[in-house]
């Protein structure tokens, strides 16, 4: 969603404020703006469209200010249009706001300030906070800030600068993603760790409700009531390459071939001699014992890697589990109490719905324990216990490798829980450890064959629809490869357990219909030629992804994508790779911007 970039320093700030929003690309855009503090007076340039556009009209301007603040707005309240970009100023030109979230109370905050004599020029939500921090400015923008927030309802990340203020500017936040990073002669803020990471390494991380305010040399962060907070410099260790194209044509295909090694990553250190060793967390076995029940919570393809882990919990530790939709289970007012566990599973560690679900979790006396990809996001910094996903950042909009290191955590999680409660025998645990060691060269097989699915693609991209069947563990890895047609590629595609097909959606099924089959759980393998039986009965195209060894599958589909000969306990981490490298060839094949696909964010910080 929004990016925020913020800049104060000896150095030119238009400049500084783009790269950094272009690096915030992969969050989901429609419009830009930047706002200079520029010989005297606040500047501002926006309009709609990509950063190109801005940069242009930016090219045309002379801004030569040292302190700035840019955004790159998603829409949600108003059209992507120039007026509704970001920056927003205040009537006075004296107060320049740029926002990522939602002011829940922006309709009765607009009347107040109408009725004070402020004119509203856009149709956002944002508005109000430039006009009410100028209503509030009596001299002390800090102050101006501080009274504005405790008005707000709803999310923001804020950064405001003022005319009065030439040398410094000030940032909030509440539920939505702010980081302050520390240079030398220089600051910034940005909603996340790429946009300045050529500039500097250390970072703060702003909690809800802080307000940081920044001059050149300094950075003092207070809490809501105006008390200083002594914050920690936080350390980013991974290189500047982890968030560049490095050569490949996309992020996406970059992610997929890095899916080896960051198999290797998350699963290596945590089996130790031959024993899978969790020591980030402390899940006791008499907690174990007593459980009531596990809950797992998370969105998209986070969710669909929740799926898998209710199979693999309840196969193995036979602790019964639930998988819910962020959005719903904090809503619904789940029944909770301390005899469950709930299980929150997220790559950015900010999706609002989730962290939302963590924090009813938590007030339900729920444990939570939770599966995220970037250290020190509000989802791990608020969960009793965090399990990482060592993936590296993740760029694609498309969620790729960090799928594949979630399942690899959830397996950990299962075999661990198992172990304790004593429902697995050493010879099963034993036989799933050895693997869970040879995915990574499992995976790199599959990223091999990736010619004969762009092959494929290439037949198949004038699809209008797709359907995924599967069976058992493969029906959650059919969720997860639609989802991951659907997004990049812009096909209708829907998801069915092989079964549920004949229950109204095989009506769909007509001359050449593509349905995609993955096939890789041996006990279901003859349910699922049934069910392509049925398919084809009706005309369907079918490509089925199998293990080597089922060559009874290729008598009956029309192409068969194979994967190495793996245990079918462990073959989704296997199998989806080819499902996301299908995706992204039709994408291709397609034309489509795969990395920036329409209407998505990749961090969703609103609701
Ligand atoms: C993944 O391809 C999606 N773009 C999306 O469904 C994503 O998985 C979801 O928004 C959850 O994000 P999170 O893992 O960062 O919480």
């Amino acid at each position: 969603m929004c990016g925020i970039v913020g800049y104060i320093g000896e150095r030119c700030a238009a400049p500084i404020l783009i790269n950094g929003l272009k690096k915030l690309e992969y969050r989901g855009y429609d419009s830009a703006g930047v706002a200079v503090f520029d010989n005297g007076a606040l500047k501002v340039v926006k309009c709609k469209g990509r950063l190109k556009c801005l940069e242009e009209k930016v090219a045309n301007e002379t801004l030569e200010g040292k302190v700035g603040i840019g955004h790159t707005r998603w829409a949600t309240h108003g059209e992507p249009n120039d007026v509704n970009s970001h920056p927003h100023i205040s009537n006075s030109g004296k107060i320049a706001v740029v926002h990522n979230g939602i002011i829940e109370n922006y309709i009765k905050l607009k009347e107040f300030l109408q009725s004070k004599g402020y004119n509203f020029e856009s149709d956002t939500d944002t508005e109000v906070v430039a006009h009410l921090v100028d209503y509030n400015y009596k001299g002390d923008l800090k102050e101006a800030v501080m009274s504005t927030i405790s008005e707000l309802e709803g999310s923001y990340a804020l950064g405001v600068i003022c005319s009065d203020c030439p040398d410094m500017f000030l940032a909030a936040r509440k539920d939505s993603p702010l980081i302050v990073g520390l240079g030398r002669g220089e600051n910034f803020i940005a909603s996340d760790i790429p946009a300045i990471l050529e500039h500097t390494r250390d970072i703060y991380i702003l909690e809800d409700k802080e307000i940081a305010v920044l001059d050149k040399d300094n950075v003092k962060v207070f809490n809501i009531y105006g008390t200083e907070v002594k914050k920690e410099v936080f350390h980013v260790n991974w290189d500047v390459a982890a968030a560049e194209k490095s050569g490949y044509k996309h992020f996406m295909m970059k992610e997929m071939c890095e899916e080896p090694k960051v198999l290797k990553d998350t699963i290596s250190p945590r089996i130790k001699d031959g024993k899978i060793v969790l020591d980030s967390i402390n899940i006791e076995p008499e907690y174990l014992e007593n459980i009531n029940r596990i809950h797992i919570v998370a969105c998209g393809t986070a969710y669909h890697a929740g799926v898998v882990g209710k199979y693999l919990i309840e196969k193995l530790a036979r602790i019964p589990v639930e998988v819910d939709v962020a959005s719903e289970f904090r809503y619904r007012d789940p029944l909770l109490s301390d005899k469950d566990l709930v299980i929150i599973i997220s790559q950015s560690g900010e999706t609002i719905d989730t962290l939302f679900a963590l924090r009813e979790s938590k007030r339900k006396g729920a444990r939570v324990l939770s599966i995220v990809n970037v250290v020190g996001s509000s989802i791990a910094r608020e969960s009793d216990e965090v399990l990482y996903t060592w993936a590296g950042p993740e760029i694609a909009v498309a969620s790729t490798k960090a799928y594949n290191t979630q399942l690899a955590v959830l397996y950990l999680i299962a075999c661990d829980f198992a172990k304790k409660r004593g429902t697995i025998d050493d010879e099963q645990l034993e036989r799933i450890i050895e693997q869970l060691k040879e995915m990574p060269s499992v995976v790199d097989k599959v990223l091999q064959n990736k010619e004969a699915i762009q092959k494929f693609s290439s037949e198949h991209y004038n699809a209008k629809s797709i359907f995924f069947i599967g069976r058992g563990l493969d029906y959650a890895l059919s969720m997860e490869g639609s989802l991951k047609l659907k997004e990049i590629s812009y096909i209708h595609s829907e998801a069915y357990a092989g079964g549920e097909l004949k229950h109204g959606t095989i009506a769909l099924i007509e001359k050449g219909t593509l349905v995609v089959c993955p096939m890789t759980q041996d006990d279901l393998l003859e349910k699922m030629i049934s069910n392509i039986r049925e398919v084809k009965a009706r005309g369907a195209v079918v490509l089925a992804i199998t293990q080597e060894k089922n060559k009874e599958v290729e008598k009956v589909a029309d192409v068969v994508i194979k994967i190495p000969d793996v245990d079918p306990l462990v073959a989704p981490i296997a199998a989806i790779t080819s499902m996301q490298l299908f995706a992204y060839y039709m994408a291709v094949q397609k034309g489509c911007d795969v990395d920036k696909p329409r209407n998505l964010a990749k961090s969703v910080t609103v609701e």
